[in-house]
């Protein structure tokens, strides 16, 4: 048993940083920003504006494009990071949010900017056992709530948004979610962690090292598990954390940096929702067409990493 996309939706805030913004109240440059990281602005969600707002509204443009109601989605899986609440999950906010009906389960995947792969991971393997027909995932983060402005090296590289994508089962496996590894390292989480107090503390040099090996490990894994090669891949969607990596990971991986999406200087890095507002980007801008076989490598705070393959 396989699955398809049959929606995709996005959001992102109406508050636009650019990096000039940063110059006027920190120590820092355009330069620096855009040579380190690629970076020009990215997104910041309001001050009363919640991680389940983003994601009830991304979840409500993936159902108009869809054509679907809440009531048809039988599995809502929310990665995200930065919820407002340690309880209820943000997924059974957003059901109540939309008003569903149906007694529709939802939960919450903590898995830092991996969470998006390790959340595809659970679809994958609700569709491959038969037990959810219509499962929604969300990525979601108000990354802002971490954000400590009095650092300058991580102030800078983080926005907020929320992206939605809705499979449901097909009796193919070559469409949908085709494949996905996850994984993960306990002992190098003091690399990239939030603090106790809501911030976050990075080792940015380490983190480098480790996003530039784990994820060309993670897509050579899973091509190599699905039997194909680059040839077959018509995208790389990358974690959008920084270009230097990106770069390198196409260089590692011989594939065209033309056919890697990068979103990374328009949204930042926005964690567990950057691959799925990444992709959003990629179908209102009609970059990526439906059909296309899609390479998503991840990396993030755990340490995590994956992959996940997807025909869109
Ligand atoms: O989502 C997954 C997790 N995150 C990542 O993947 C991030 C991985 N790491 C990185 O992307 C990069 O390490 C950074 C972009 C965070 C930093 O780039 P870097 O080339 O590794 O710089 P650095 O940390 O080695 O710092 C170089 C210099 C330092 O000054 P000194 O000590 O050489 O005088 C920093 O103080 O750059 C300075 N610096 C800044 N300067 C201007 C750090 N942040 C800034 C800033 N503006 N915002």
């Amino acid at each position: 048993m396989g699955s398809r996309l049959v929606g995709y939706g996005s959001y992102l805030p109406e508050r636009v940083m650019k990096n000039a913004d940063f110059e006027r109240i920190m120590d820092t440059t355009d330069e620096w920003i855009v040579t380190r990281t690629g970076i020009r602005e990215r997104h910041f969600a309001a001050e009363n504006e919640t991680v389940v707002d983003m994601a009830a509204t991304a979840a409500v443009r993936a159902l108009n494009n869809a054509n679907l109601s809440i009531d048809d989605i039988d599995l809502v899986i929310v990665a995200t990071t930065t919820p407002e609440l340690d309880f209820p999950s943000v997924g059974v906010q957003v059901l109540g949010r939309l008003g569903a009906t149906h007694n529709t389960p939802a939960f919450d995947v903590r898995g830092a900017c991996t969470g998006y792969i390790y959340a595809l991971h659970c679809a994958r393997a609700f569709f491959t056992a038969g037990i959810h027909r219509r499962i929604m995932m969300i990525g979601a983060e108000k990354m802002t709530r971490f954000i400590d402005m009095a650092d300058r090296s991580t102030a800078v590289l983080f926005g907020d948004g929320a992206g939605a994508l809705i499979f449901e089962h097909s009796s193919s496996s070559y469409s949908g979610i085709i494949d996905t590894v996850v994984m993960a390292d306990g002992r190098d989480f003091e690399c990239l962690h939030g603090t106790n107090d809501h911030k976050i503390s990075m080792n940015g040099p380490e983190t480098y090292k480790k996003a530039v090996q784990c994820m060309p490990d993670a897509a050579r894994y899973i091509m190599e598990h699905a039997g194909i090669t680059a040839e077959n891949v018509d995208w790389i969607i990358p974690h959008q954390a920084n270009l230097r990596i990106i770069s390198s990971c196409a260089e590692k991986l011989e594939f065209p940096m033309d056919k890697i999406l990068v979103t990374v200087d328009k949204h930042a890095n926005t964690s567990g929702a950057s691959g799925v507002l990444a992709l959003a980007y990629a179908f209102d801008n009609n970059i990526i067409k439906r059909g296309q076989l899609i390479l998503y490598p991840a990396f993030g705070s755990g340490l995590t990493w994956g992959a996940a393959l997807i025909r869109v």
